[in-house]
């Protein structure tokens, strides 16, 4: 049993879009208060930000972020959030059930992003507003003086507009659980008419519509087409968002759920391009993944939970060694149709279903995910390159024809490298990997082989223990003439990189 895989310089899906390593930070649990935002805290700089936190972001080169929500920006006012900060509202927070006390908001945020070395993702409200907010905070944002709402920012100590350039119309408008639930035609009219006021203010930025909420939902992906039938002309991206549980604890279907991603992405390229070709568009709609990850470990934990706290702990999944196993086959997806998927946010960045966990008071720390994340961020950036694979598959009552090997390739033409992106879905046994560099040419030579594994996949990291799961670079790959070989241990991430 072993695996083939052919890649070469000239097989190329696409180039690979930085924000595709994007993250994002709701007001949700302790993303915000005792996640990045923590005044009086000992790592806390003068505005409150965690400097622990903005160096292990910084250490994942996020490329962009998604913010103030999720399910959150549904009933957000963004004016509660900026001025004074003495004067700024606390109010009952719908769709979490927690308080609110805005002393974190939008210029806040810009500050921080500023100091992550990320750019900002705003979500508008179109739950509870409308096409009122859609133009007025662009013009707060992106118009430079003379108005309002501009002159309103620069009274605030922002002289120079913050020039936001990617903005989601509202967030998963398909779902009962959010507030101002829409049908696809309430919701296609209003991100239309949102998109056309907010693109006449400021007509270089860009805009991305709501698809479903997953692929389970139930107009999935009819929502898709009506919502780009009224859409089509007027934004870029289209979203998805998806997360994957092992509550069954079955793990083998579970590492296969990537598996379900590509057929998610496929279906919705396919809706796109229906709806260009019922347009007779020459425009083609990229993807915007902009929630994803595995959450289901908090669940239980959430329900016990009193309302109306401020911060409260939600959505803290403390993440095993096969999580972080599931996320690197899902960053292999992402990558794998980088052609279209030019966007993609890691949901979330800190203590809500994320790669980094605080204490409140005390430290930071990396989560398992934390890895995978990091490693594709900083190594996969370039072109993705047509993963030719010949792997043995395995079956589940759910998923067959799983490859054991989930596997790309990018090529990073400026420093003139290769990085494989591995993972052995295999729980009993290593796989032989034989990879044919063809145009790489005789003379490779391997950088480096990292592998992140461990005996236990439910081990985790945790504040006590924070380095049970870290990856090392004791791979066995060679390089020898054109070829390269590795054995992939059992369920490993493997990341081997070639000059
Ligand atoms: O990321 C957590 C939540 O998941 C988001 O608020 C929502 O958009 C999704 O359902």
């Amino acid at each position: 049993q072993k695996a083939t895989m052919i890649i070469d310089k000239d097989f190329i899906i696409g180039d690979i879009d930085n924000r595709l390593y994007g993250s994002f930070i709701e007001h949700l649990g302790r993303a915000v208060y005792g996640g990045i935002y923590e005044p009086g805290h000992p790592e806390a700089d003068e505005q409150g930000f965690r400097e622990d936190v903005l160096s292990l972001i910084q250490q994942l080169q996020v490329p962009i972020v998604r913010y103030p929500g999720g399910n959150f920006v549904s009933g957000y006012d963004w004016t509660d959030g900026i001025g004074p900060k003495e004067s700024r509202k606390r109010r009952l927070e719908l769709a979490w059930r927690t308080i609110e006390t805005n002393q974190f908001g939008l210029n806040d945020f810009v500050d921080w992003a500023a100091k992550a070395k990320t750019d900002v993702m705003w979500a508008i409200n179109l739950g509870t507003h409308g096409v009122d907010e859609a133009r007025n905070i662009v013009e707060y944002c992106n118009h430079a003086s003379g108005t309002y709402w501009s002159d309103l920012r620069r009274s605030h100590g922002y002289e120079q507009p913050h020039q936001i350039k990617t903005w989601c119309l509202g967030n998963e408008m398909d779902g009962p659980w959010q507030i101002g639930q829409k049908t696809a035609t309430e919701y296609g009219r209003v991100a239309k008419e949102s998109a056309k006021v907010m693109k006449w203010v400021d007509p270089t930025i860009e805009l991305v519509a709501c698809g479903s909420s997953s692929r389970n939902m139930p107009t999935f992906p009819e929502w898709e087409a009506t919502v780009l039938d009224h859409t089509y002309d007027h934004v870029e991206y289209l979203s998805m968002h998806t997360y994957y549980s092992n509550a069954a604890n079955d793990t083998p279907t579970f590492l296969a759920r990537s598996l379900e991603m590509d057929d998610f992405i496929k279906t919705l390229i396919a809706t796109s391009d229906y709806i260009k070709s019922k347009k007779r568009s020459k425009k083609t709609m990229f993807l915007s993944f902009d929630e994803w990850n595995v959450w289901y470990h908090s669940r239980d934990a959430d329900k016990q939970r009193d309302p109306w706290e401020i911060a409260p702990p939600q959505l803290e999944d403390i993440y095993t060694m096969e999580d972080a196993l599931l996320v690197g086959c899902m960053l292999i997806s992402l990558l794998k149709h980088s052609d279209r998927v030019k966007m993609a946010c890691l949901a979330q960045l800190v203590n809500v279903i994320a790669p980094i966990m605080t204490e409140t008071g005390g430290k930071a720390w990396m989560q398992t995910i934390f890895f995978p994340y990091l490693h594709t961020s900083v190594y996969g950036r370039g072109k993705a390159l047509v993963p030719l694979i010949h792997s043995p598959k395995y079956d589940t009552k759910e998923i067959t024809d799983v490859p054991f090997l989930e596997a790309v390739a990018v090529y990073n033409e400026e420093v003139q490298e290769v990085t494989v992106f591995a993972v052995n879905r295999d729980l009993e046994n290593a796989l032989p990997l034989e990879v044919d560099l063809r145009s790489f040419g005789a003379n490779s030579q391997l950088i480096e082989h990292l592998v992140l594994e461990n005996d236990d996949l439910k081990a985790r990291n945790t504040a006590t223990d924070s380095s049970r799961v870290t990856p090392h670079n004791k791979g066995n790959a060679e390089v020898s003439g054109s070829g390269l070989t590795a054995r992939l241990g059992k369920a490993s991430w493997n990341v081997i990189r070639i000059r």
